[in-house]
């Protein structure tokens, strides 16, 4: 059937009041995250730490002559909705540059949206390799797996003197999949065993069989490198079934939720993040942390911090091509060298990844405690 010569008016109608729209609105920026769902920590911790930049900007005249808009997109921790919210961010709601996703497989979705039209994407906490490998286009502020597993290893072998542990991992997330064998390389490196290593998928509620092996072989650790939902389903499991070594994991750990449903199974368990509030001592981090639990009533979260790291790496990089065109954002942000955030100073190297310290916390009944902080 042939569309009718009216709606074709109307849509193009329609089209021209969206560009103009978004040209009266000056600049617009666009984030997706999972703001709802079982990671719905990650988005909500996001998007604060990016409006507490973009408020920041904002009130000292926004870029460029211009103010900033943010058009914030939930992906539910989807993939095809993440696609589907880069897509509309960028095609409907004219966003010049787009901050997001966390978890890696979603950034893995929307990074190739973003490349394929050329928009800069900046990702605040996706730390898997392959990444910023999907193009030229694709930034992060965050350290990358390899060194997270290192760090992690280290600890387990150096500090804790561990030498065997089992592997508890998500089949279905890269950075899961990822950040297991980054540990395992290191710890076997080290002289280490990994005497077991199992997989379930997110959603799953239930991890008897994967626990009753791993428990089988008596380690003196599980590495979880979960996302903070599962990851607390499993330890509570675990420790119901008599389990009584350590629990050791990374950053996907690390949303407030992880300790908030009344649960110590976790108390005196390590994992390995990119900010941590009591160690926040740089004018910039103490400053971020002031004005987060002014405006927040609570204390930022890592997510927060590299949400807002992000969005400031973002600003940086448009106030320095001194336009919005694509081709200039781009190469401006490329060349982001020591940019001092809250999370530390940023050096995008040659991948377009963050070199930069991580810091190992401990799990408390209400909340995550500085141990130490590790060098690349
Ligand atoms: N690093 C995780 C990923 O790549 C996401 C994450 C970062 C989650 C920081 C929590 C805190 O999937």
């Amino acid at each position: 059937m042939r569309t009718p010569r009216w709606l074709l008016a109307v849509g193009v109608l329609a089209a021209l009041a969206g560009s103009c729209k978004s040209k009266r609105q000056g600049i617009t920026v666009g984030l997706y995250a999972s703001m709802t769902g079982s990671t719905a920590d990650f988005g909500i911790s996001t998007r604060r730490g990016v409006e507490l930049a973009l408020e920041d900007l904002n009130a000292h005249g926004g870029l460029l002559g211009q103010r900033v808009r943010l058009v914030a997109e939930d992906t539910r921790g989807d993939a095809s909705e993440a696609t589907s919210a880069v897509t509309r961010l960028i095609d409907q709601e004219g966003a010049i540059g787009i901050l997001g996703e966390v978890a890696s497989g979603l950034s893995l979705s929307g990074g190739r949206v973003c490349q394929r039209r050329h928009i800069p994407m900046v990702s605040p906490s996706s730390t898997n390799p392959a990444v910023t490998q999907v193009g030229d286009h694709i930034f992060r502020v965050c350290f990358i797996d390899p060194f997270q597993g290192l760090v992690m290893a280290n600890f387990a072998s150096r500090t804790l003197r561990f030498t065997r542990v089992a592997i508890l991992k998500d089949q279905g997330a890269p950075y899961s999949v990822g950040l297991a064998e980054a540990f395992r390389q290191s710890f076997t490196a080290n002289g280490g065993s990994i005497v077991d290593e199992q997989a379930y998928r997110a959603g799953d509620t239930h991890f008897s069989a994967q626990l009753n092996a791993i428990m089988a072989h008596n380690p003196e650790a599980i590495f979880v490198p979960g996302y903070y939902t599962e990851v607390a389903l499993i330890a509570r499991e675990a420790r119901g079934a008599g389990f009584q070594g350590r629990f050791l994991g990374g950053d996907g750990w690390s949303g407030p939720s992880l300790t908030t449903n009344d649960d110590d199974k976790l108390v005196g368990d390590y994992f390995s993040e990119g900010f941590a509030v009591d160690a926040a001592t740089t004018p910039v981090a103490r400053d971020f942390v002031r004005r987060y639990r002014e405006r927040y009533h609570s204390d930022p979260s890592g997510l927060a911090a590299l949400g807002y790291d992000a969005a400031l790496v973002l600003f940086d990089g448009i106030r320095r091509a001194g336009t919005t065109d694509h081709a200039a954002l781009r190469n401006a942000l490329a060349t982001t060298r020591n940019f001092v955030g809250a999370t530390g100073s940023i050096t995008l190297n040659e991948h377009r990844d963050a070199v930069k310290a991580a810091v190992i916390l401990q799990v408390q009944a209400n909340g995550f405690q500085y141990h130490s902080t590790v060098n690349p």
